[in-house]
């Protein structure tokens, strides 16, 4: 079983490159069957996610044909089912925008219930509550949400809750109902306001994304288009976090440093030096870190899927820090990993309440989930001595050559499959 092998200690020093946002290529890729004409996408991450996504749409006859790592043309003119069902498909959260995209170009659709990161029950309420008032019939069956409609009509729905799925998928179906749609307490990040943009470049006509009110005046057709997907705020973010746990000297590059004001905000706090350029942004880190408070909340606010990024700085810094952690309900399952490597936390509720302390020391480790894997991969940079880190597929969901790209920054880290390849890499860096 794959697993990184890690000796820590090594200030991370140098550049990286960031890649596509896994979260908003998912979206872009299953509104690109929205039309029959030809999309060519660029950016696009090469992660597990996307790679099932895009498995699962060649399955029921979307042409997918790769055009290097990173781009892909689409061709969904010859679909050959509505019914998304693949095995693989059960395991990502994404599977569920093929229901909002097939239900606004075809009138319906029926996609297995979402999987993804276990970090908390993940409702999908707002989903089906926006799809009904445009008409839509929704009923889960076997396992399976359907959706289908004689027509959709334009609505003016209000989301309960600030939510990316919900926003992304209603603005999906919307895009092709009649007349105009206002989405109110929409979620404004940055991928739905890629999407936006995506579906614009279609034909869509879509305005306000990007805010918390979002009109949509449907159109009767898309079509085919060339698009570049944004780089990924929470990949920039986690090497910035690397750097300044390490006590480094880290660039990110291709980035969009406005995506990153919450990220930079609390850096800048816990005493590192960061410098922004038009697409990078340099984080420099000299001295033990200072803690602060801090709560996740929908962007533009501190986002959740950095929260164990920077429950792992905090661990290191100097006196007593408060994470609270707002958007989901359990995503401080890392916690009980953080502390076999020396960590103070007591998790109480949605809290954790963060002691400081000097050191992390190597430990055996696994991966819970996507982000709170990295950041755990993080702390194994730090500590003293070696740590493997199991469950690394989860990592592998959203971060392209993770360990490649920490390589270039000095750090030790391998992908070893077998306790033989694990002592070769104690070897090498002994
Ligand atoms: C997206 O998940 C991301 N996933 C998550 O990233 C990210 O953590 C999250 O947004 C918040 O930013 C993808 O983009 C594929 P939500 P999503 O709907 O859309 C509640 C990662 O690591 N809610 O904004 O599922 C929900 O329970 C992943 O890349 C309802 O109550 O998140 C949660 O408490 C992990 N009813 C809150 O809203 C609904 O119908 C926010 O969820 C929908 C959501």
């Amino acid at each position: 079983m794959e697993q990184y092998a890690i000796k820590g200690g090594n200030p991370l020093v140098g550049d990286v490159e960031i890649g596509g946002a896994k979260n908003a290529a998912l979206p872009i890729l299953a509104a690109s069957t929205m039309t029959d004409e030809t999309v060519y996408i660029e950016n696009m991450p090469d992660v597990r996610d996307i790679n099932v996504l895009l498995q699962a749409m060649q399955g029921i006859g979307v042409m997918v044909k790769r055009t290097g790592r990173h781009g892909a043309v689409l061709n969904a003119g010859n679909i050959n089912s509505l019914v998304v069902e693949d095995e693989g498909i059960k395991k990502i959260r994404a599977s569920y925008y093929l229901l909002g995209a097939f239900l606004g170009k075809y009138k319906h659709a029926e996609v297995t219930l979402p999987g993804g990161c276990d970090i908390g029950f993940r409702a999908i309420d707002q989903h089906i509550k926006g799809f009904r008032a445009l008409g839509a019939r929704v009923v889960i069956e076997h396992g399976l949400i359907k959706a289908d409609a004689q027509r959709l009509v334009g609505s003016h729905i209000y989301m309960d809750v600030v939510s990316v799925g919900a926003t992304i998928n209603v603005m999906m179906a919307a895009t092709m109902a009649e007349g105009m749609t206002i989405i109110e307490n929409a979620a404004k990040e940055p991928h739905v306001v890629d999407l936006a943009n995506f579906l614009s470049s279609m034909g869509a006509n879509i305005k306000g994304a990007g805010t918390d009110v979002i009109r949509i005046r449907g159109v009767q057709k898309l079509h085919g288009t060339e698009y570049t997907i944004i780089p990924d705020q929470i990949e920039a973010g986690t090497f910035m976090f690397a750097g300044a746990v390490t006590k480094g000297d880290v660039t990110v590059k291709n980035v969009i440093p406005k995506h990153l004001e919450s990220i930079t905000a609390k850096l800048l706090e816990i005493g590192c030096q960061v410098e922004e350029a038009d697409d990078c942004i340099r984080v420099v880190a000299t001295r033990t870190l200072e803690h602060t408070h801090v709560k996740t909340l929908p962007y533009p606010g501190f986002p959740t899927d950095m929260q164990p990024q920077i429950t792992v700085a905090l661990a290191l810094s100097k006196g007593t820090s408060i994470v609270t952690e707002s958007v989901f309900e359990n995503r401080f399952k890392y916690v009980d990993e953080l502390t076999r490597m020396g960590a103070s936390i007591k998790v109480e509720g949605n809290t954790a309440i963060i002691t400081g302390v000097e050191k992390y020391t190597g430990a055996s480790i696994s991966a819970p989930d996507l982000r709170a894997g990295a950041a755990l991969v993080l702390a194994a940079l730090t500590a003293e001595g070696y740590s493997t880190v199991d469950d690394v597929r989860y990592i592998q969901r959203g971060y392209e050559d993770f360990h490649l790209k920490l390589q270039a920054l000095g750090a030790q880290i391998e992908l070893v499959e077998t306790e033989k390849d694990y002592q070769k890499f104690k070897l090498k860096t002994g």
